[in-house]
């Protein structure tokens, strides 16, 4: 909020990568005059735009107007969001039959690609409207109706997405819970939403090691009825043979997949839902109290999801060969894997494994072997296959890339360049998408033949999205500022609820600024009106006075060549109040040294100003991330304060043996 905070990344705000003139020519939208007018109409006539939007897709009973009713104002009433109120759809239907009814039967929905090299197959959209309705079929045989639960503990395999279709053709809601989530993590969300039925697998691989999927359900079941819910019914797909994992199967509540699915007929009937009807459940990975059940619903959903995809990847279906690395068990999973891409009729890779299995140069040769176009993955990956060196992409012609994406937090400006010079050999524009589990769909994105890129910044609103930026104070500053990310109005995909816990919902997203959605994100506005996120709030560090984002300073560090990764946390200081401490990991090769120390000291200094240097840098071998790639500062700032005796839950670690590590190096 100083004048030299916001004089941060001086070179980089300057300078823009524009549309190259192949991608401006074949896009959707073409120059920023265009999207400005579309922009300004969706703002301007939300009916008339979403209307447009949606009569692409198939309906049973069109939507009254107006297209959006709600109210964001707790001192107005109850929180309520509705979009095509009145209408009725089905998303399997329009993800699935729809393309087979327009002949692309024959289209390839999902090359799939397993953990290990040789492991493939190859699922067409007739295919998959089989599998979908055969899995509906049993659903139904044991009791599944529309409104009921179903939760599903599976790897990235055609199963998950064709279960998760299953349940929406039925009206039932799924709940996926990604396949390395620990057996307590995964009681927990069973309890919430307490399904008669889970879907899982034997097990599987990830990188080398084998995952027992089916025993860690058991001990989840086990839990639950320990607590008093007990599940009836699962589901195994038998994708390692259960014996090589140890498993089991309890008569009368297991059933293998080939004996229960297998057999079921191949034709199922859609239930028509209305718009407003749940269509899942997605638990958010706990920072705080108990996981939180983000509740989505059908028609603004799956709307939200068909016209971002298609936006902002500029999917031409029937030429484009689309990866998104993301895991079904998460957002990005959901709405671009399962619903967004199929919406289209378009044609991906679903990959199981692992981008450094069997090594470093796995997603490459994948592009090259699938000639994949678009690339979405996480700043988080871009950074580990950095660290690895540029051999293991160059060595692969990548010459099918064009377009390139980047999601799940900022990307700092060097992993930006390195992806997208060495990776996108320079031609590939970066969607850098910002968005939440709770959001559904992309809020602040570039769009591929329209907007200018600046590295390590999310730039403008998506269609139909009004950002504002807030003070402390709950005032909408104008122009350029640094303050808080909120939505000042609904848009179709949005959150309807916590799923049991409405108030919670209100709590949350709709009690600090009355009437705005609030993202609990920080976030810039340039002199363009380009958003740069600076990272969750609940981040942001004070240092004598001065507000800095944690992300600010982790990328100043990133911009060290011998930085491949770090995390900053605040912690109490006498006289500034706060200090920055921060854990960073050095790329192969870089040694710790007290020089090293001096000069990640005085790039901080450097690139944000001298109140931002970290007082602490404790060299990490390893972050404590969750399985989503998400930095828990929470554990370092135990780390950090020497409070390690009390640092909670740590069940989500990904690796929990990185705290002892990070414990012992202190001080060092
Ligand atoms: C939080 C949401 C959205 C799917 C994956 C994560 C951060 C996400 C970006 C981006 C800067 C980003 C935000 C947001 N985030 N994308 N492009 N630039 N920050 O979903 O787990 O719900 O996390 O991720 O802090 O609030 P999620």
């Amino acid at each position: 909020m100083t004048g030299a905070a916001s004089a941060q990344y001086p070179a980089v705000a300057d300078e823009k990568f524009l549309p190259p003139d192949a991608i401006v020519e074949r896009a959707y939208v073409q120059g920023l005059p265009a999207y400005r007018e579309l922009y300004e109409l969706s703002l301007s006539d939300p009916d008339s735009f979403w209307s447009e939007q949606a009569k692409t897709l198939t309906w049973q009973k069109k939507w009254p107007s107006p297209i959006c009713k709600y109210n964001l104002d707790v001192g107005n009433g109850p929180v309520h969001i509705a979009w095509f109120d009145g209408a009725e759809t089905n998303l399997a239907w329009n993800a699935v039959d729809r393309n087979v009814e327009a002949g692309l039967g024959d289209r390839v929905a999902f090359y799939w690609e397993g953990n290990d090299e040789g492991v493939e197959r190859t699922v067409t959209y007739s295919e998959l409207k089989s599998t979908v309705c055969r899995i509906a079929n049993y659903l139904k045989s044991v009791g599944v109706k529309r409104g009921d639960d179903v939760t599903m503990y599976m790897s990235l395999v055609p199963e998950l997405p064709a279960a998760m279709l299953a349940c929406a053709r039925i009206g039932a809601v799924h709940s996926v819970v990604f396949g390395g989530f620990s057996a307590e993590a995964l009681a927990d969300r069973i309890l919430d939403s307490a399904p008669n039925v889970v879907i899982t697998a034997s097990g599987t691989m990830r990188g080398p090691k084998p995952i027992p999927l089916k025993t860690i359900v058991d001990e989840a079941l086990h839990i639950c009825e320990g607590k008093g819910h007990t599940v009836q019914h699962v589901l195994v797909l038998e994708q390692l043979p259960l014996s090589d994992v140890n498993g089991s199967m309890k008569p009368g509540r297991d059933v293998m997949w080939r004996e229960a699915v297998d057999s079921q007929p191949d034709e199922c009937p859609v239930e028509w839902m209305p718009a407003e009807a749940p269509l899942f459940k997605l638990y958010t990975s706990g920072s705080t109290g108990k996981p939180k059940g983000v509740l989505h619903t059908t028609g603004g959903y799956m709307v939200g999801a068909m016209v971002t995809t298609k936006f902002v990847f500029d999917i031409h279906p029937a030429s484009d060969v689309y990866w998104c690395t993301a895991d079904c068990g998460w957002i990005t999973g959901h709405t671009y894997v399962t619903y967004g891409p199929l919406l289209l009729g378009a044609t991906q890779v679903l990959f199981e494994g692992v981008p450094t299995w069997p090594d470093a140069s796995r997603c490459w040769s994948i592009v090259d072997k699938y000639k994949v176009t678009i690339f979405y993955t996480a700043p988080t990956a871009i950074r580990a296959l950095h660290a690895k060196g540029d051999a293991f992409v160059t060595r692969h012609s990548r010459s099918s890339l064009r377009l390139l994406g980047s999601v799940g937090e900022p990307i700092n400006p060097e992993a930006w360049r390195w992806y997208y010079e060495v990776v996108g050999g320079g031609r590939c524009p970066i969607m850098d998408t910002w968005w939440q589990t709770e959001t559904g769909a992309h809020m602040i994105t570039p769009l591929p033949g329209v907007t200018p890129l600046k590295p390590g910044c999310a730039t403008l609103p998506f269609f139909g999205v009004e950002p504002a930026v807030l003070d402390e104070k709950g005032n909408e500053l104008q122009g350029p500022c640094e303050g808080m990310l909120v939505i000042k109005r609904p848009w179709p995909s949005m959150m309807r609820t916590v799923a049991g816990d409405h108030k919670r919902f209100e709590q949350t997203y709709f009690s600090a600024f009355k009437g705005y959605y609030f993202t609990g994100d920080g976030c810039r506005r340039d002199a363009d009106g380009y958003y740069w996120i600076t990272g969750r709030v609940d981040d942001v560090l004070n240092i004598s006075g001065h507000r800095i984002g944690t992300a600010e300073v982790e990328s100043a560090l990133v911009s060290h060549p011998s930085c491949v990764e770090a995390a900053v946390v605040a912690v109490e200081h006498a006289i500034k109040g706060h200090s920055i401490y921060a854990f960073v990991t050095l790329m192969t090769g870089a040694e710790p040294s007290d020089e090293l120390r001096k000069e990640l000291i005085s790039t901080v200094r450097r690139v944000i100003g001298p109140f931002a240097a970290p007082d602490v840098i404790h060299w990490a071998p390893g972050l404590p991330k969750t399985r989503s790639g998400k930095i828990m500062r929470r554990v370092l700032r135990k780390i950090a304060s020497k409070e390690e005796d009390q640092l909670g839950d740590i069940s989500t670690l990904a690796d929990p043996s990185v705290v002892q590590q990070l414990v012992d190096l202190r001080g060092k």
